[in-house]
């Protein structure tokens, strides 16, 4: 489980990037985060990954406060970004051994390896083939294998499908709807308003720092999605 609790993000140039946030996304839940550029996305995201220091307000993975044990906090959480940091001199194999054993995994073997990057989809001949010459869609098909061989409860995402074809992006949102059929938790920010209706259990807009509206899943089907995002836009903060 994620929460924040009346989080908030004022950078050293004196911007308040996030306001007060408080959220909490459970287990086998969906949540995506919508918003304008700078709305504060990317600083709740790096927040409860303990990359940036918050002002005032506590996030916590599990229970746990990611300032105050950000090594334990880590341990039930997965990261991924728009731009996966991957090693491009590594095979694709490489760099999932890489990660495990950076997670403590040791014990999994190639056939493991691929038997996971075929469950995300990966092609074949990409299993052996160095992350230079992989495409962005191959780059987080991989950075979810990652994510999927740490096993961690709590999974955070940062506009994972953006660049994405269409065939691809749809399989990304199917990865996602298993694991959160797993029970993982799962906080995503995205500007796709067409893959947040497919998959989100619950959205938030974000304006200007401040979270300003959550509905359901039930409730974002009555009305229209897009819409809503839009009214909320042009209204004043
Ligand atoms: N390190 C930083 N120092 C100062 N200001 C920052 C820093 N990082 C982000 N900001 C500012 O904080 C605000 C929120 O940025 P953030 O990246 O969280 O937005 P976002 O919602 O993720 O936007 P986008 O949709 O473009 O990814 C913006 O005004 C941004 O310029
Ligand atoms: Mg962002």
């Amino acid at each position: 489980m994620l929460q924040a609790i009346d989080l908030t993000k004022r950078y050293e140039d004196g911007l308040l990037a996030l306001d007060n946030l408080s959220l909490e996304v459970k287990e086998g839940e969906i949540f995506c985060l919508l918003g304008a550029n700078g709305a504060g996305k990317t600083t709740a995201i790096n927040l409860f990954l303990n990359f940036i220091d918050p002002t005032a307000g506590t996030a916590l993975i599990n229970g746990i406060d990611v300032t105050k044990d950000p090594l334990e906090a880590k341990k039930y959480a997965s990261y991924v970004s728009e731009n996966v940091m991957l090693y491009g001199n590594f095979t694709a194999r490489q760099n999932l051994d890489f990660f495990a054993k950076l997670g403590g995994k040791r014990e999994l073997t190639k056939e493991d390896y691929h038997m996971h990057m075929r469950k995300v989809g990966l092609q074949e001949e990409a299993f052996e083939m160095r992350l230079k010459n992989f495409s962005k869609g191959m780059r987080q098909k991989l950075g979810i294998t990652i994510a999927i061989i740490k096993d961690a409860p709590n999974i955070l995402l940062d506009e994972p499908t953006a660049g994405l074809d269409p065939t691809a992006a749809a399989e990304f949102i199917k990865i996602l709807k298993g694991l959160r059929d797993n029970g993982k938790s799962i906080l995503m920010c995205t500007h796709d308003i067409f893959r947040t209706k497919t998959i989100a259990d619950r959205v938030g807009i974000m304006k200007e720092g401040r979270l300003v509206m959550i509905r359901t899943r039930e409730e974002f089907l009555e009305e229209d999605l897009e819409k809503i995002y839009l009214d909320y836009m042009q209204e004043a903060v």
